[in-house]
């Protein structure tokens, strides 16, 4: 497996299996819409960016199976599109990037599957662009020693097709000698920090301790964290993020001890058709991830849960949204930022 999280190889979505990790590095192979949407929705392939990448080759898989003598069976491949675009409802790039590529669906299989491999070699790009941006603006807002970055969930290569979002910024960060230690919230319940930013972290050289996340606040009180850098599944007009679950608390953490709270997503991430954050379908996940641990129950069986896979935290409480555009969102609740004008930051 080379940089790049998902391959395409002759008619085969090739990942790795984010399930079975760190323990196990398993290769994935789709070949079908089906298997595309129940690797999606079971969690093997996630992440904003990558689930957006990973619905657009459904559809490439679709097209190429509903073509006939070079003619595509344009109402055959809605229907896939349809549930693929269905198979996750917070992350926007999913819907987004399965409507760009199905608008190629009248040009054939092969249009269909050359938007999508450039919509794959730009994922990097703008990673790397969104990446290099916070990272300058941490800089500027942090200048004075190393810093200690807490992060959350998972925002890396895994997450997107290559570099990461958040992650990214660490990795920009790390390369300019500018951070001593990255705290890893572990993500309860599937545990994205723990299993996957860590594993990360480490292939990438980057220090870090990995947390519990009821910890955070306390390491924030306690002057441990400089700055919190998160990704996003859905930013709405009005700034507010929909992100893991967890994060909302961050913010408010962060607000309260007067600490950059960062969010950082490519474009697509962003919703121009969402006026705020109250819109936002929040998925809700299976009991089980919260009543058991590795397959063995830690909950009386029967105990009813609240499973929610994401938050939304209000536009007011973030910093900075920061894209490949740059600075595209500043929060107003209280001065987050002391002595900075927007200016400073935009
Ligand atoms: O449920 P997940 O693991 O798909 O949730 C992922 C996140 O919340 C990430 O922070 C977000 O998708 C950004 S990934 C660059």
């Amino acid at each position: 497996m080379d940089d790049s999280s998902l391959i395409w190889d002759d008619g085969v979505l090739v990942t790795i299996d984010q399930r079975g990790l760190p323990h196990e590095v398993r290769e994935l192979r789709l070949g079908t819409v089906d298997a595309v949407i129940d690797a999606i929705k079971v969690l093997a392939i996630r992440g904003a960016p990558a689930i957006g990448i990973a619905g657009a080759f459904g559809v490439v898989i679709s097209a190429a199976a509903h073509t006939v003598d070079g003619v595509v069976d344009e109402a055959r491949v809605q229907a896939d599109a349809d549930r693929i675009a269905a198979a996750r409802p917070t992350a926007v790039n999913l819907a987004w990037a399965v409507r760009r590529v199905r608008a190629k669906v009248a040009e054939g299989a092969d249009a269909v599957l050359a938007e999508t491999l450039a919509m794959l070699a730009e994922d990097g790009r703008v990673n790397r662009a969104a990446a290099t941006h916070a990272a300058d603006l941490v800089q500027r807002l942090c200048p004075d020693r190393p810093l200690r970055v807490l992060t959350h969930c998972n925002t890396g290569r895994l997450a997107t097709s290559a570099f990461g979002t958040a992650i990214g910024a660490l990795r920009v960060l790390s390369e300019r000698g500018a951070i001593e230690n990255v705290l890893v919230d572990e993500t309860r319940p599937l545990l994205q920090g723990a299993r996957l930013t860590a594993w990360e972290l480490a292939e990438a050289g980057i220090p870090h301790r990995l947390t519990i996340d009821s910890a955070a606040a306390w390491a924030m009180a306690t002057g441990q964290v400089d700055c919190v850098l998160v990704g996003a599944d859905r930013v709405t007009v009005n700034g507010d993020v929909a992100n893991k679950i967890g994060t909302y608390s961050l913010a408010l953490a962060a607000l309260h001890h007067g600490i950059p709270f960062i969010v950082v997503a490519p474009e697509s991430t962003r919703d121009p058709n969402m006026a705020t954050g109250r819109d936002i379908v929040v998925e809700e996940r299976a009991a089980a991830e919260v009543t058991g641990f590795g397959g063995v129950a830690t909950a009386p069986e029967g105990t009813q849960v609240f499973n929610p896979a994401f938050d939304v935290t209000p536009g007011e409480l973030v910093t900075a949204v920061v894209t490949e555009s740059g600075v595209v969102h500043r929060g107003d609740a209280g001065d987050p930022l002391p002595g900075k004008e927007i200016a400073d930051i935009a």
